[in-house]
């Protein structure tokens, strides 16, 4: 089964060639990531690096047994207890209950290694494989709100 790595220099290649790969697969869903993400690539890897350091967001790759990326599952804006949920995983992969799975495996790694309390999520409601996927894994309806200029689920779970 795939599991979750904290994200290192040394995925950078790999991850860039999911993203590219993946592109217009994400963008039918979520907004795409722009140009500008791509060609600045490696500085914005850098980024997320130094973020971890700082321990704001702790981002993740979702790596296949043969050592692909699968997907990603990310926290950010780690403050107070508290991080956002994000998650996207590869169009082949897509239906084999990924997502599901990698979100119950950083929920723990939440509690135990990142020390947090809650987690937060939305999800547009034209995405309702993602509602399925915070709903299985104990994410409890908080609110809506519009999100990249759709209607929107705010998401909240207690972890522990
Ligand atoms: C949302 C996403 C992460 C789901 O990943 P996944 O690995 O395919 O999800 P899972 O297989 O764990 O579960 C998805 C569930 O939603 C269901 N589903 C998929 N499309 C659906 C649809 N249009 N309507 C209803 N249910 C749907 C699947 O059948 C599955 O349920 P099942 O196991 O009962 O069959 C993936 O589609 C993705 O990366 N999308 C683009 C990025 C994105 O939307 N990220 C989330 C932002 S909030």
């Amino acid at each position: 089964m795939p599991h979750l790595e904290l994200v290192r220099a040394d995925h950078a290649d790999a991850l860039l060639a999911f993203e590219l790969e993946n592109r217009e697969y994400f963008a039918a869903s979520i907004p795409d990531r722009g140009d500008d993400y791509f060609a600045e690539f490696a500085a914005r890897h850098a980024q997320l690096l130094q973020w971890q350091v700082e321990g704001t967001d702790f981002f993740h790759v979702l790596v296949t047994d043969t050592g692909r990326i699968a997907g990603r599952v990310n926290l950010v804006e780690v403050a107070d207890g508290s991080a956002e949920l994000g998650y996207r995983i590869a169009q082949n992969h897509a239906g084999q209950g990924l997502a599901t799975a990698a979100v119950a495996e950083i929920r723990k790694l939440a509690a135990t290694t990142y020390g947090l309390t809650t987690l937060r999520a939305k999800a547009t409601l034209d995405n309702p494989a993602s509602h399925k996927v915070l709903e299985r894994n104990g994410f409890v309806a908080t609110g809506e709100r519009v999100l990249n200029g759709k209607p929107a689920v705010t998401y909240l779970c207690e972890l522990g």
